[in-house]
């Protein structure tokens, strides 16, 4: 089974995001964004990038795809237009069949579900679904799109020291599934 973990910046009240964007901006946490998605085990594998069709929308077009890495927009519009190379999918469940096809199978290592909060909820119904990368930010933001409570299900496993970039301050942490 191909592991799918979580990636998300969260604010103090739960918030991640404003007006169809992120309303910070963190060199540190982009880096780390890029480092966890990018990296893989084997040279010869790739990671994907999944991720609603209103947060491809918000990434700027010189950004994306994103390099690197295998990226696939949810969407229920078949007609939407991407760059060649960009995979769409009309369901979760269609992602993972995806992951399963001969095409895919053999040089995908990590599905990453970037977001946002309509394709995270999609995926935290999923036991695939097995990790959360959180950066949590220390500030709040007056978001209007929100990471639900996930802390019954999932266990922290790792924490790291606080980051401070201008007058922001975050730092990151590991979730693992409860084994039961
Ligand atoms: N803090 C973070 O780490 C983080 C990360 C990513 C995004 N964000 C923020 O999150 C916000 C966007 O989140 P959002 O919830 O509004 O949108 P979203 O989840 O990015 O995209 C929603 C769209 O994805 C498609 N979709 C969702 N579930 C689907 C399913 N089960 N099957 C098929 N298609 C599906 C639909 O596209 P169609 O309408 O085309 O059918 C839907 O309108 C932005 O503010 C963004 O900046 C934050």
């Amino acid at each position: 089974m191909i592991p799918v973990y979580i990636i998300v910046a969260i604010d103090s009240k739960s918030g991640i995001g404003k007006g169809g964007r992120l309303p910070w901006h963190l060199t540190g946490d982009l880096k780390h964004f890029r480092e966890l998605t990018c990296k893989t085990h084997s040279p010869k594998k790739k990671n994907i990038v999944l991720m609603g069709r209103k947060t491809w929308d918000s990434i700027p077009k010189e950004y994306r795809p994103l390099n690197e890495r295998i990226n696939i927009v949810l969407t229920h519009n078949k007609y939407l237009d991407v760059p060649e190379g960009v995979l769409k999918a009309e369901n979760f469940d269609q992602v993972l069949t995806m992951t399963k096809s001969e095409r895919l199978k053999n040089i995908i290592e990590t599905v990453f579900v970037i977001g946002g909060q309509q394709v995270y909820e999609e995926a935290l119904k999923y036991p695939e679904c097995q990790k959360i990368y959180v950066t949590q930010i220390h500030q709040a933001f007056g978001c209007d799109v929100f990471f639900r409570d996930f802390k019954d299900r999932f266990v922290k496993t790792k924490e790291s020291t606080r980051h401070n970039e201008g007058p922001l301050n975050y730092h990151f942490e590991e979730y693992e599934l409860k084994s039961n």
